[in-house]
């Protein structure tokens, strides 16, 4: 089934048969990912364009492309491309689409994804704008999900951080949003809760959740998806020195326990090194999952899947 889509740049513009769809794929690029490599994209080339600091989806967005037999260009740093001499994104993508079949483009500015798609003649995906959003972060935690819980419906999943700024948890809990019976509850220090659009949807949706400043609230969830402070969006440094490590998950908290960890990543001291070794200590599996996912996604999006 073709995705009813040309770009990717938001959870919400996806149903739950678009994502168990992705799925489905994605658990057949696993295939051809332990096989090494296929041909199904061979002649196609992807422009990988990151303007702002990765390394999960960079290199898993250009290992997907090099798996399935298709090439890579990349630009890494705004410094480095003509945006910094003041050319527009919609002229960067114009440009793009005459080099590359599909786009992939991270962005430090909320709202870059839509205009860099509204300009793009080639598929275009969201690879993280500011703190908007990060749709292929989402697909990969929810496959993640599904993969380490064997369901998605019925779970209770806590997110714990910095819940305002970490477009991550916006785009999952979108997604999330599409399943039945599911309940959130939201741990962050009182200056970075999960912001009013996203609250909003789930009050629509009759999604229940509850807000606290306690993770020990979290430690009883199916899933618990830890964030880091996202340190380039505060203006005050100050602030972000005051508000980073509030929360620091050790082994006593989690070992034992059914709750299985998840973190976008990269990391900067909410999760002791000494978790790594639990079995529900999920997260570098999750960032492994990042290639079959974003093989799914290219191959649907070129119409090859
Ligand atoms: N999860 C994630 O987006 O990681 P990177 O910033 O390294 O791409």
């Amino acid at each position: 089934m073709p995705l009813p889509f040309k770009h990717l740049t938001s959870t919400k513009q996806l149903t739950r048969a678009d994502t168990e769809e992705i799925i489905r794929v994605a658990l057949e690029m696993e295939k051809v990912r332990k096989k090494g490599k296929s041909d199904l994209l061979k002649g196609k080339v992807l422009a990988a364009l990151f303007y702002e600091p990765s390394t999960r989806t960079r290199l898993s967005f250009e290992t997907a492309m090099l798996r399935l037999g298709g090439d890579v260009l990349t630009a890494e740093g705004i410094q480095f491309s003509s945006l910094y001499k003041g050319e527009s994104i919609e002229d960067t993508m114009v440009m793009a689409s005459e080099y590359a079949d599909i786009i992939a483009m991270r962005h430090p500015d909320q709202g870059s994804a839509d205009i860099a798609a509204s300009a793009s003649r080639v598929p275009f995906i969201n690879a993280g704008d500011g703190p908007g959003q990060h749709p292929t972060q989402a697909l990969l935690d929810l496959f993640t999900i599904k993969k380490e819980c064997g369901t998605i419906d019925g779970l209770h999943v806590a997110m714990v951080g910095d819940l305002r700024y970490g477009r991550t948890v916006h785009s999952l809990s979108y997604l999330l949003g599409l399943y039945k019976n599911l309940r959130f509850t939201l741990v962050s220090p009182t200056e970075l809760t999960m912001p009013e659009k996203v609250t909003s949807f789930l009050k629509e949706r009759n999604i229940p959740f509850a807000e606290t400043t306690d993770i020990a609230a979290g430690l009883g969830a199916d899933v618990m998806y830890m964030t880091r402070v996202q340190q380039e969006r505060f203006a005050d440094k100050a602030e972000y020195e005051r508000l980073k490590l509030q929360y620091i998950l050790t082994k006593p908290m989690v070992e034992g326990k059914k709750v299985v960890v998840l973190h976008p990543l990269p990391r900067v001291g909410e999760i002791e090194t000494e978790v790594d070794a639990l079995p529900n200590a999920a997260y570098f599996r999750q960032a492994g999952n990042g290639v079959p996912v974003r093989m799914a996604l290219l191959a649907m999006l070129l119409g090859k899947a």
